[in-house]
């Protein structure tokens, strides 16, 4: 980090227009409904360009927020991007907008590196050519991932911020590569930025690709529970409304230039947290115990399948006060609630409706 920057670590002050990248997704939209709720002096706008894993039915309770807009639009547009940060005057981005998901990062890594690592450079440039005059005041902050880190062995050790970036899959090489050019924005031309790197978000709203949402929905249907290799690989599982909240709590209070990780102390094999999510799942559809278990069929590994992470966030609890608030059983049976009651954004969502939301809400508007 720059010296000036160093000295400049000043708290970030309330500002009002916020610019949310990417809030039409899982994390994004728990964000987005936080900050409009709590923060009515901001106005919040939520760019993103709607692939597959966005979806405004997630927020459909703050489409008509008097602080909320909603901009359709792609970060890696290198027109557009520049205009909307000439047009609103932003005083803050929170940029969550990304190809998400390792397993098609494996099978198109070229996506992500235009959104990942592209689209947060087009960011960027817009931010530093927007503030130029004066920087004071204004924040980027850049959310990422532990990933960033590679993978830990099974001996106790945990990601801590200065642990050697270390990717492996071409998701996490480009969150890698992103949060290296935040900092070298950061370093070369005196941005404002903070980061974020998080471990594996579980709650309401998640994608049905991902193992949490996709085990619900597979017991649910009675189809079979694929786990990649022996079930083996740690995950450290923390509830999305609790990094919602860290990301409140490091945009407002985070110095300037740092990184922050955020994470649940809450370990398990994947093989393990399918066990408890089939006995929650039997519980609550009335099945006997043991009979969504049947499901679970072990398939090929995952290429370059990250063996272990795990997060110390003691600097976020300790200098900003952050602690997650939920003890996993109960944020598990929460999520399993939440899915067994919106069985209908499920419907849509698998088969692929979802993606008519925008015309049909927006585009009349227009
Ligand atoms: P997600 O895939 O659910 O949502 C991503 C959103 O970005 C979608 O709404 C999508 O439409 C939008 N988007 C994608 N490409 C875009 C583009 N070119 N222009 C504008 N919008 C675009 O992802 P998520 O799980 O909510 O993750 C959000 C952020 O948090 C990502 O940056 C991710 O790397 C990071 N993260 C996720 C986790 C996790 O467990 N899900 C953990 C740590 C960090
Ligand atoms: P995932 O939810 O894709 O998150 P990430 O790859 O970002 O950690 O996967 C979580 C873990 O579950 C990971 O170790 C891969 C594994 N997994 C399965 O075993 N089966 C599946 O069908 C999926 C999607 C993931």
């Amino acid at each position: 980090m720059s010296n000036t920057t160093r000295s400049n670590n000043k708290q970030f002050k309330m500002k009002k227009n916020i610019l949310i990248t990417g809030a039409a997704g899982f994390i994004g939209s728990h964000l987005v409904r936080l900050f409009v709720n709590k923060y009515p002096e901001y106005q919040i706008f939520n760019l993103d360009t709607l692939t597959y894993a966005g979806n405004l039915e997630n927020l459909k309770d703050i489409t008509d927020a008097p602080n909320y807009t909603f901009i359709k639009g792609d970060i890696t547009d290198e027109v557009f991007i520049p205009e909307l940060f000439a047009k609103y005057n932003f005083d803050g981005v929170i940029h969550l907008a990304a190809e998400s998901h390792v397993d098609r990062s494996i099978t198109d890594p070229f996506s992500f590196i235009r959104t990942n690592v592209f689209g947060t450079c087009n960011l960027l440039n817009a931010a530093k050519n927007a503030w130029k005059e004066n920087m004071e005041g204004k924040r980027f902050y850049h959310v990422s991932t532990d990933e960033v880190y590679g993978a830990l062995e099974f001996d106790g050790s945990f990601f801590t911020e200065s642990t050697k970036y270390d990717p492996h899959s071409p998701y996490s090489a480009s969150k890698a590569s992103s949060d290296h050019f935040v900092r070298a924005y950061n370093d070369t031309y005196g941005l404002p930025v903070v980061i974020s790197n998080c471990s594996n978000n579980y709650g309401a709203n998640h994608f049905p690709e991902k193992l949490i949402p996709l085990s619900i929905n597979n017991i649910k249907h009675n189809k079979p529970i694929p786990i990649y290799g022996k079930g083996e690989n740690v995950r450290d599982w923390l509830w999305v409304n609790d990094h919602a909240r860290a990301i409140d709590i490091i945009f407002h209070n985070g110095k300037n230039g740092q990184t922050y990780n955020i994470g649940g102390n809450n370990e398990w094999s994947n093989i393990e947290l399918i066990h408890k999510l089939c006995e929650i799942m039997d519980r609550k559809l009335g099945r006997e115990q043991g009979e969504s278990a049947k499901l679970i069929t072990f398939v090929k590994d995952r290429a370059g399948h990250d063996l272990r992470y795990a997060i110390d966030s003691s600097k976020l609890q300790n200098e900003l006060g952050w602690k997650p608030s939920l003890q996993f059983e109960e944020g598990l049976e929460k999520t399993v609630d939440w899915y067994l009651e919106n069985q209908e954004w499920l419907d849509n969502v698998t088969s692929g409706q979802y993606q008519n939301y925008y015309e049909k809400q927006y585009k009349e508007r227009q």
